[in-house]
């Protein structure tokens, strides 16, 4: 039988939670570089909140992925036939590609990968293509957190946010942590290290965060937005820093959201409030990994990946980030 390429297309911009209509799986002839390019099958399929953004036509920091184009996404492979000198079949590569077994690399998109020894092709490409990165420029840059200080951190069992916490304890902070589950509240605090967690489902986010954060907040890393964040607003300390990184309670919102109700804090308390996109610090990208990397070694970081199989799955587990059903880095395992 002869292979084809199965390739997930954008057919629907969604509406709340994303439907079975809004990407189709199709089965495509396997693309041929032409002179200078390369193709790659794919390895890993990282999944990530912000697939939701690029599926919609909100206002956002990249072109929405066109209807009928395949899907944008993360993704590590391996190179497969290659016209371009730079790259060798063989080669394991990573960057923005998209939800295909077989691809050609859009040009400087990406990047051949090299794992620091000791940390395998998948955790690598979990922990620093995107997750690793974001959590150690916007804590670090943006957070600026200094020893004994409280650092809450939200999504805080999930891929960015349960590196956040730790690298908070490594800079000797206070490091609080809001998940959807207790077990998820469970392996931060225990497994970890945080100091404390907060199960935003279950308990009262503000009282808990008074109890979590006697001496108040000074740098919430915002992954979620909404009545989190209004909550965190209340409790910040005078030039306390909010790294705005992700805002996943309305990324699936049918009408409006209302602003924070707490917004004023910002001049109450003379807050630092600041959105970043990880991609703004792609040249110093080798500092994140070797900092990342040597922590890894030294046992001072873990790092949980939730592998998922197989390509045809990837909507059905993308679903997963939304209603807290991962725990650690999504990825999908292809081939
Ligand atoms: N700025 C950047 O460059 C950048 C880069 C990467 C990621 N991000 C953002 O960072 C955030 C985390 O991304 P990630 O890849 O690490 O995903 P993740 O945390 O591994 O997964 C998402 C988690 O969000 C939580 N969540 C979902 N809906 C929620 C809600 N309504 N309220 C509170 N928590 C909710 C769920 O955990 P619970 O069970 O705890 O609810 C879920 O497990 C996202 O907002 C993402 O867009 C930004």
């Amino acid at each position: 039988m002869t292979e084809t390429n199965r390739v997930w297309r954008l057919r629907k911009r969604p509406v709340g939670i994303i439907g079975d209509d809004v990407l189709s799986f199709e089965h495509e002839a396997i693309p041929e570089p032409t002179d200078g390019q390369f193709s790659f099958r794919l390895n890993y399929l990282s999944l990530d909140p912000t697939n939701r953004i690029w599926m919609s036509d909100m206002d956002q920091y990249m072109p929405p992925v066109e209807l009928g184009a395949a899907m944008r996404g993360i993704v590590c492979g391996t190179v497969v036939k290659s016209k371009n000198p730079n790259f060798a079949v063989g080669d394991v590569v990573s960057g923005l590609g998209t939800w295909a077994d077989y691809q050609i690399a859009a040009p400087g998109m990406i990047n051949k990968m090299g794992p620091p020894s000791g940390v395998s092709v998948g955790d690598a490409f979990g922990l620093f293509a995107v997750v690793g990165p974001t959590a150690y420029f916007g804590l670090l840059d943006l957070g600026d957190p200094k020893p004994g200080e409280t650092v809450v951190v939200s999504a805080a069992a999930g891929a960015v946010g349960s590196i956040v916490g730790q690298i908070a304890k490594i800079k000797n902070c206070r490091a609080v942590g809001l998940a959807g589950s207790d077990a998820k509240c469970d392996w931060i605090v225990k497994e970890l290290g945080f100091d404390a967690a907060i199960n935003y489902k279950k308990d009262d986010v503000a009282s808990a965060l008074k109890r979590a954060c006697p001496k108040g907040i000074d740098v919430y890393f915002d992954n979620v937005g909404g009545e989190i964040l209004d909550a965190c607003f209340k409790q910040m300390n005078l030039q306390g820093r909010i790294p705005t990184c992700g805002f996943i309670s309305q990324y699936n919102a049918t009408s409006e959201v209302p602003g924070p109700k707490n917004y004023p804090m910002i001049l109450m308390q003379r807050l630092k409030v600041q959105g970043f996109i990880v991609l703004d610090y792609a040249n110093r990208y080798p500092e994140a990994i070797t900092a990342l990397g040597g922590w890894l070694a030294q046992g001072k970081l873990k790092f949980k990946v939730d592998m998922q199989e197989g390509l045809e799955t990837a909507v059905i587990n993308l679903r997963k980030l939304y209603t807290g059903e991962n725990q650690g880095k999504l990825m999908i395992h292809v081939a």
